[in-house]
């Protein structure tokens, strides 16, 4: 049996990703009634959809099964994927990163940077980032009393943390805030490159000319690390030897992509959906501010409820058997982290923010040794932003109707307008 038609479309569709509400019921159906099952649609190749927390968490603990790299780990359709092939010589990704590679591959890269971004390791970030988070803050308030939060704070504070992190001066961060929009909003005609409706040879066109002007931007940006190294993370990977050699040019224009625009998209998005949430309930506001330790549940709950990275794709290399179906060596398969956030196996009321679970296991960093790079750097400067602006903010509200991005990939909220006191 394959799923139905019209929920399969509602799941992948980018428009239906700006309704949240449309495809959180549609994961509801498919969990309560095939919660794994194939996706059978015209111009695709057939995929899992895999929905439940339990079901991606046994496939991401099997990585030398499930691979990354063999396949798209993107949605993406029959036509788009052999594009991608004659653009990129055969590989099934246009960008070569940490989550297109698996083995040792992915071992060794992974190993470049993860030292450096434990929460050892960031701990003497805090006070530069709490500086910053003042200054987003004071930047906030000088709009008297309404903004859009998600264009005027959430999109530009984690760009400037993870800039600063990476080593990239702060007058290239809205050439990096736009590339990385178009790249992951292709879909929306608001932020993609040709601010338009694109047919989707169009799509795929514009996201090679953008990644493009990523890897010409970031040439430059090897030859500086190496004449000058830094303990910034873009120079780590300009001077990296994995067995005695520099990077390849996929791997290291990969790299300094995934760590430019995973590392604060994802961020701003959680960070605006936080506000949006706060702003439906106000009465949060009160008690982490007569309470600054549930800021921690709040950051963890807002990661949850965003999901800002919808889903990611899996293939298998051999016969197994996950949450009672048979998968068959080549399949293809959709983990939704959408989906497993809301599983109701593990929270009782999904539907709900809440700031007072006792435990939140939310997967939206996924699971695993791909799990995410840059998770506690992430939470680390959400915790530090509420933290300066609870300090501040004496009520908030919505000022009008909040709006979410087109897309199926890495999206949430692009205008959260908003009314608030301070003091
Ligand atoms: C709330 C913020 C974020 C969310 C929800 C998020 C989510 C994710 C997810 C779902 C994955 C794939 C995990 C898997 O396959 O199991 C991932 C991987 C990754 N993320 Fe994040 N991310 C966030 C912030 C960041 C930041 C700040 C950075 C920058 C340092 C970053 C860098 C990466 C990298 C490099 C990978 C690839 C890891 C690998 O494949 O080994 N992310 N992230």
């Amino acid at each position: 049996m394959a799923l139905p038609v019209e929920l399969a479309q509602t799941i992948i569709d980018p428009k239906a990703y700006s309704q949240r509400e449309l495809v959180d019921e549609a994961f509801r159906q498919i969990r309560a009634t095939a919660p794994l099952d194939k996706a059978e649609l015209d111009g695709f190749e057939p995929f899992w959809v895999v929905t439940r927390h339990a079901d991606i968490k046994d496939i991401e603990r099997q990585p030398d099964i499930f691979h990354n790299g063999d396949k798209s780990t993107f949605l993406t359709n029959i036509e788009g994927n052999a594009r991608v092939q004659m653009l990129t010589g055969g590989e099934p990704n246009l960008i070569r990163s940490l989550v297109s590679v698996d083995g040792k591959e992915h071992k060794d890269l992974r190993g470049i940077v993860f030292p450096h971004i434990t929460p050892r390791a960031i701990k003497p970030l805090e006070e530069q980032i709490r500086a910053i988070a003042r200054e987003f803050v004071d930047h906030m308030l000088s709009f008297d009393g309404q903004c859009d939060f998600a264009a005027d704070v959430a999109f530009l504070y984690p760009l400037r943390v993870i800039m600063t992190v990476l080593g990239v001066p702060q007058e290239d961060e809205p050439f990096m805030l736009k590339l990385t929009q178009e790249l992951f909003n292709n879909a929306d005609p608001e932020l993609n490159r040709a601010r338009a409706e694109l047919s989707p040879e169009d799509m795929l066109k514009s996201l090679w000319e953008t990644t493009m002007e990523l890897e010409n931007y970031f040439a430059a940006v090897t030859k500086k690390f190496r004449e000058n190294p830094t303990s910034h993370i873009n120079s780590l990977i300009a001077n990296a030897k994995i067995d005695g050699e520099y990077l390849n040019h996929r791997q290291m224009m990969g790299y300094y992509i995934i760590a430019a625009t995973a590392g604060h998209d994802t961020t701003s998005n959680t960070t605006a959906g936080a506000m949006w949430a706060l702003a439906e309930k106000p009465e949060m506001l009160a008690r982490m501010k007569a309470d600054p330790s549930l800021i921690n549940a709040f950051v963890e709950e807002s990661i949850r409820w965003e999901v800002p990275v919808k889903h990611f794709m899996r293939s298998a290399v051999a016969d197994c058997e996950i949450g009672g179906q048979q998968i068959k060596a080549g399949d293809w398969l959709m983990l939704s982290y959408q989906s497993a956030n809301r599983d109701e196996s593990v929270w009782a009321d999904p539907f709900e923010f809440r700031i007072d679970r006792e435990s939140n296991p939310q997967i939206a960093f996924g699971y695993g040794v791909h799990v995410c790079l840059g998770q506690h750097l992430a939470r680390m400067e959400m915790r530090i932003l509420w933290e300066e602006l609870f300090k501040r903010l004496e009520s908030v509200e919505l000022a009008g109707k909040g709006e979410r991005t087109i897309s199926n990939f890495v999206c949430g909220p692009k205008h959260v307008p908003i009314r608030f006191t301070a003091n």
